[in-house]
């Protein structure tokens, strides 16, 4: 590629996605493993074997981690249809029957989550079926969809228009639902004397109905996530037809750092690592001191059991997070910045690799970027897997070539980090809003969350819930509203108990609280955490001790071992809570275990040994009676809500 100019990238930006039927395969880790590469290759062999010409293009995540491998297939006109669960016969039939003919992949197509309510633009396709309530009444798909076909012949519309069960409606619980393709007008609750209304007034008069319409099926918000699984992630010429260094051509020819820095204070942003801190304060912070260089970081080094939002973003669009770091070098004055990254995540580390050597080729790092005084580059660091190196000071030492183990802060980072200069961490997500917050302005991203939290977060939702998979919100939604809506609610016949967010460092939230508002704050005051944004699911059949038990395990293992109230500590108290665990525990136990969490919570000497006792006190707080029934095994077990026999006893 050739050294670009900033009109190069305004052009880039304006002429938008290639045109020409297009499929796009999702190819992170996760789809990967559940075997996207054969289905990627199956989709080129098929294509060359038809002598078709449609462009397949591999992308990072769509999100949608249940259904992978995943593939989109988006003809010249009308909305891209997602088909879920690939394998290369479906893959092969793709291309001869979707592509070539117009018929949708029986069993694999999955409705669109976006509201679509307008009739117009052409003929309806195809109706897609599914009983999102399926499990209380019997599953009542295959007999609507007869009855759908039954109607369609009747009106003489049974060979044009085809009717397909859903794989995934992204609809839950809203009782039988039919979606009508292209237009993606989706109706729920939908009975058998509905249908033929259905057929009658909407397909055939081209009305909607009111009463039965599903307005907003999928209350996601993209940003961070804006590009994931819609661009190639190995490209930078794809990245910048998504507008891509637009934020940067912005800040770099018509802000100063100060104004870029005033931006981020307007949009609100906080830190999306964990502890929330406000990213404008962090970059001004580093802007103040005098220094002869000063440096930024890219903390990748996610390591939170469940969690996968840093890898997703990494990997399915690498350049917005190296424009995020390029933005807060600008701001706070360094000329270099790395990724720290773990290298247990090969394949973000090779896409991160791939795109600042593009980036380099392309001119956006190295000397006078874009014909600015402005010059910067970055380069990857591996870290070895160990959680306490994401802590900053810790991971500082860890590039310096140190021993990964934290310091007395202050001095923060951000006065004295990397070699003793002052130096800025942020987390891949919050660099990768800060790029979005450059290219559309800090009131835009402030429109979306509350008044202390703004814009969206991610969260990894995984457990027992019914589709694993990753959710970008906006502030403020209920927690509810992720787990039953977005992600199907309980994945097993078991009710849901309680979700963990924010990992090691968080706590459960059991179901009374289920309809708490997300924000810092309201996940703070239930005794939890936003952390980076896992999202544990949790039924009735897990044993809330064992939880506590795992949590402790993992830092017990995890802490650096420098300072005594977190190793000595985190290992006495595993010890107390395996005792109770076995049923050898007494009341006096608990009171141990709450005076070594006291301890921990103030003078460990860093988050690690500090939060590591918060499931412990949120499984205390939320389900004593899980505690106590285990300490007195003669006391009713009726009384303390528990099931101890032989098969109630996963825990
Ligand atoms: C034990 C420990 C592990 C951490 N791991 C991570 C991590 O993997 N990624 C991350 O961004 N922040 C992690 N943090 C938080 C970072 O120390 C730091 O607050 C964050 O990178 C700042 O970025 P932000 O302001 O953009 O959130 C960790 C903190 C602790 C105490």
């Amino acid at each position: 590629m050739k050294v670009l100019k900033a009109s190069d990238i305004r052009e880039y930006a304006q002429s938008g996605t290639e045109k020409g039927p297009w499929i796009r395969v999702g190819m992170d880790t996760g789809g990967i493993a559940a075997g996207a590469k054969a289905v990627y290759e199956a989709l080129v062999e098929a294509r060359e074997e038809a002598g078709a010409s449609i462009r397949i293009e591999k992308v990072g995540s769509l999100g949608l981690a249940y259904a992978d491998p995943v593939v989109v297939f988006q003809c010249e006109s009308g909305p891209p249809v997602v088909f879920g669960s690939m394998n290369p016969d479906s893959a092969r039939e793709l291309i001869a029957n979707h592509c070539r003919k117009g018929v949708l992949l029986e069993d694999r197509v999955m409705a669109s989550r976006d509201r679509g309510e307008s009739l117009e633009g052409g003929e309806q396709l195809a109706i897609l079926v599914k009983d999102t309530s399926a499990g209380k009444h019997g599953d009542r798909t295959e007999f609507f969809q007869q009855m759908i076909q039954d109607e369609l012949d009747f009106y003489g519309l049974k060979s044009t228009i085809r009717v397909y069960r859903a794989l995934d409606m992204g609809l839950y619980n809203k009782g039988v639902c039919l979606q009508l393709l292209p237009s993606r007008v989706t109706y729920g609750g939908v009975s058998g004397p509905d249908i033929r209304h259905i057929i009658k007034e909407s397909l055939r008069g081209g009305t909607i109905l009111e009463d039965l319409l599903v307005r907003g099926s999928d209350p996601q918000e993209r940003i961070v996530l804006r590009n994931c699984g819609q661009i190639d992630p190995d490209s930078i010429e794809s990245y910048l037809r998504a507008d891509g260094y637009s934020g940067l051509v912005r800040s770099l020819t018509e802000m100063t750092p100060e104004e870029v820095i005033e931006e981020l204070k307007v949009s609100g942003l906080r830190g999306r690592g964990g502890a929330g801190f406000p990213t404008w304060i962090k970059w001004s912070k580093t802007r103040e001191p005098q220094a002869d260089r000063k440096f930024v970081i890219c903390n990748a080094d996610e390591g939170d059991p469940g969690a996968f939002m840093d890898r997703s973003v990494l990997e399915g669009d690498p350049h917005a997070v190296l424009e995020g770091l390029m933005l807060s070098a600008y701001a706070i004055g360094a000329d270099k910045g790395f990724f720290y990254i773990r290298a247990e995540y090969p394949l973000a580390v090779e896409r991160v690799q791939r795109a600042i050597d593009q980036a380099r080729e392309a001119g956006l790092l190295g000397e006078n970027i874009l014909g600015t005084d402005f010059s910067f580059d970055a380069e990857v660091r591996l870290g070895a897997g160990a959680f306490v190196c994401g802590e900053e000071t810790a991971l500082i030492a860890s590039i310096e070539g140190r021993r990964g183990s934290p310091e007395p802060r202050p001095p923060y980072p951000s006065v004295k980090g990397l070699w003793g200069k002052p130096t800025s961490i942020n987390n891949v997500e919050t660099l990768a809003a800060a790029s979005a917050i450059l290219e559309k302005g800090g009131a835009w991203y402030s429109g979306f969350g509350t008044e202390k939290s703004r814009g969206t977060k991610v969260f990894a939702v995984t457990g027992k819930v019914r589709n694993s998979q990753l959710v970008e919100v906006p502030m403020g939604i209920p927690i509810r509203t992720i787990i039953e809506d977005i992600c199907g609610g309980a994945g097993t016949e078991s009710p849901i108990k309680a979700v963990q967010t924010g990992g090691p460092s968080g706590g459960v939230i059991p179901l009374q609280h289920m309809d708490t508002a997300v924000s810092y704050e309201s996940l703070q005051s239930l005794g939890s955490i936003m952390g980076s944004g896992g999202m544990l699911v949790m039924d009735e059949k897990d044993c809330m001790v064992d939880v506590a038990k795992f949590y402790l395990n993992f830092c017990v293992d995890e802490s650096c071992g420098k300072c005594a109230p977190c190793r000595v500590g985190g290992f006495q108290m595993l010890q107390l809570l395996e005792k109770i665990h076995s049923g050898e525990g007494s009341m006096d136990d608990i009171e141990a275990i709450r005076q070594i969490c006291r301890c921990m919570q103030t003078a460990s000497l860093c988050g690690l040994g500090q939060t590591a006792p918060n499931p412990v006190l949120s499984t205390l707080k939320y389900f004593n009676n899980e505690y106590i029934a285990l300490i007195e095994k003669d006391k009713p077990l009726a009384k303390a809500g528990l099931d101890l026999s032989e098969e109630g006893a996963s825990w």
